[in-house]
């Protein structure tokens, strides 16, 4: 066990419960942050060397009084927290907008800026946002919630452009059609998972512990001249468009 501590956020369950599990596997302290206590506490009370912290990512002052509580400046952060608002635009509330971008977009930029003003004190420090396919493409009645994702990865790619001479390095993970979290009850219906699992070019929806193993790579050292970049974790789904369309049938 290393004194190496990663920080993440909405570690209570899905994704960030695997990020948890194998940056603790890694050798990390962890602390697992989520505004539902009890899922971090769950989570925390599995690993070695890891603690649970009640956060809502979206209040600064409590961003800023949980890593002074904590002590320890994060060697990783793993801005994991997210939440989606489905329904057609037409009639969406500005409330339920405004709220996706907040989380998804605004409070990864609060939890970096803070880590990273400590960060640099130490001159080194590793941060991984978690976008989404959505990202790159819109999907039917995805709200504010692919606009909040693109707006993550291009911050992602500002915050790299602005702290990689401090010695930060800043990219991001793009999950789809993962088999977790937010996605559990959509696939919990056997014909959508059938469906969905074979229109993946790799022929399997995904697990939380892919879109980890890939936050944990861009984290290591291999990854050390990786900056500024989105890494795609979905079996190839994003650039399979032009396989999904329909096509006259061979002749012979
Ligand atoms: N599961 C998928 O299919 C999928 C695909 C692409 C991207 N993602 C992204 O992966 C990340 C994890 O999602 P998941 O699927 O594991 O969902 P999840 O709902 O299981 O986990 C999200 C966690 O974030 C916490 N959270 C929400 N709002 C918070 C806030 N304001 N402050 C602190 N914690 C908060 C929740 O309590 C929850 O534990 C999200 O950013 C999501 O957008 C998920």
């Amino acid at each position: 066990m290393t004194d190496k501590l990663a920080l993440v956020t909405g570690g209570g369950g899905g994704i960030g419960a695997a990020v948890c599990e194998l940056a603790s596997q890694r050798g990390y302290r962890v602390v697992v942050a989520d505004q539902d206590l009890g899922a971090a506490q769950r989570v925390a009370d599995d690993l070695p060397m890891a603690r649970a912290e009640q956060l809502d990512v979206t209040d600064e002052s409590a961003v800023e009084a949980m890593l002074d509580r904590v002590g320890q400046v994060p060697d990783l952060l793993v801005n994991n927290a997210g939440i989606g608002r489905f329904g057609p635009l037409m009639s969406m509330p500005l409330g339920e907008f405004s709220l996706v971008v907040q989380v998804n977009l605004v409070a990864c930029f609060v939890v970096a800026r803070a880590c990273a003003r400590r960060m640099q004190a130490r001159g080194s420090g590793q941060i991984v946002n978690i976008t989404s396919i959505n990202s790159i493409n819109p999907g039917p009645g995805a709200g504010a919630y692919p606009a909040a994702k693109a707006g993550l990865a291009r911050l992602s790619q500002q915050m790299a452009l602005e702290w990689g001479p401090l010695g930060l390095r800043v990219n991001s993970v793009a999950p789809g059609f993962i088999d977790a979290g937010i996605s559990t009850p959509f696939y919990a219906n056997p014909v959508i998972r059938e469906l969905r699992g074979n229109a993946v070019p790799s022929r399997r929806l995904g697990q939380a512990m892919d879109v980890a193993q890939a936050v944990l790579f861009l984290a290591s050292d291999e990854a050390s001249y990786i900056n500024g970049h989105e890494l795609v974790v979905d079996g190839g789904v994003t650039p399979s468009l032009l396989s999904q369309l329909p096509r006259e049938p061979k002749k012979d």
